[in-house]
């Protein structure tokens, strides 16, 4: 079968030209401050230095102020909470994101509980999280934003499809799960979500229509764990003998799947322009200048 490679570069640079149309409409030809994004990042995880690259390229392509404050590996709780404090109380910071993970002596639940959830562009924080689970208006976390732009761009159909969701992380696989099976156009699927404790995966992906992988272990989906046309998205992204690898075996699916998201170049870009669109939100409907 052909196998159909969902671009999310392409895609990304379309989004990334209406983010900028819109912040030249909407906020440079009303004299408006340009928004403005706050990136922490703490210690030297190569992985988050990367991420926390790409996303101030990403900023620096749509035309979009960033501040980057990185702490030093070893820093202190306190000193993590001062720096998020500073974001909270900045009028020209619109949005921000703490770069995650974060050191082991360091509380991740209360470091994203100290976040204003206005700025908090990555959806994180309970009250953006709740809201997304009743369908209010707010910051959704972007790869999941991603995800459901991508299968709606190329009018992929998610209503009354089985979805099955690999990795039950905050930060993908459980906003992901509670977003495609919503009550709305881009929900309405029948989602499983499984995880490192799930018996036999394989009986759930082999029924899967969509499957996405977010399990953190490279080439884990391997093309006998389909089922012939399923869609699949890719959302892994590892450095491995100067290659990039995703979660899923590439070679393995290719041709058995329908869809397929690339890795590099498919959910990665996809993730980055959504992150701006949040601020982008952020910066036209939280500041005080509006
Ligand atoms: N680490 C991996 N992905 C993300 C993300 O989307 N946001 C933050 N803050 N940290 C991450």
């Amino acid at each position: 079968m052909t196998t159909q490679l969902l671009d999310g570069n392409l895609l990304a640079i379309e989004i990334r030209n209406e983010i900028s149309n819109i912040i030249e409409e909407k906020i440079v030809n009303k004299n408006k401050r340009i928004p403005h994004l706050g990136i922490i990042l703490t210690g030297n995880n190569s992985s988050s230095i990367t991420y926390v690259n790409n996303k101030i390229k990403e900023c620096k392509k749509i035309g979009i102020k960033y501040s980057l404050v990185h702490l030093p590996i070893n820093s202190l709780e306190e000193e993590l909470l001062v720096e998020i404090n500073k974001m909270n109380q900045n009028p020209c910071i619109d949005g921000f994101i703490v770069q995650l993970p974060l050191e082991k002596h360091i509380n991740q639940d209360k470091i994203i509980l100290s976040i204003n959830p206005k700025k908090d562009v990555d959806g994180f924080h309970p009250e953006n999280f709740g809201k997304m689970t009743f369908g209010i208006e707010t910051f959704f976390p972007a790869t999941a934003l991603g995800i459901l732009t991508i299968l709606d761009k190329y009018k992929i159909q998610i209503s009354g499809k089985y979805t099955v969701i690999i990795g039950r992380s905050r930060i993908v696989g459980r906003p992901i799960s509670i977003l495609m099976s919503r009550k709305n156009n881009l929900g309405n699927s029948t989602v499983t979500l499984t995880h490192s404790k799930t018996k036999n995966i394989e009986y759930y992906t082999k029924q899967a229509d969509i499957i996405i992988v977010a399990v953190g272990i490279p080439k884990f989906l391997k093309g006998k764990m389909i089922k012939k046309g399923a869609v699949i998205i890719d959302v892994g992204i590892h450095n491995h003998d100067k290659k990039i690898l995703g979660d899923v075996d590439f070679y393995s699916v290719y041709g058995k799947a329908s869809y397929l998201t690339p890795v590099p170049g498919g959910i990665g870009p996809m993730t980055r322009v959504m992150l701006l669109k949040n601020t982008l939100f952020a910066a036209l409907n939280n500041r005080i200048d509006k």
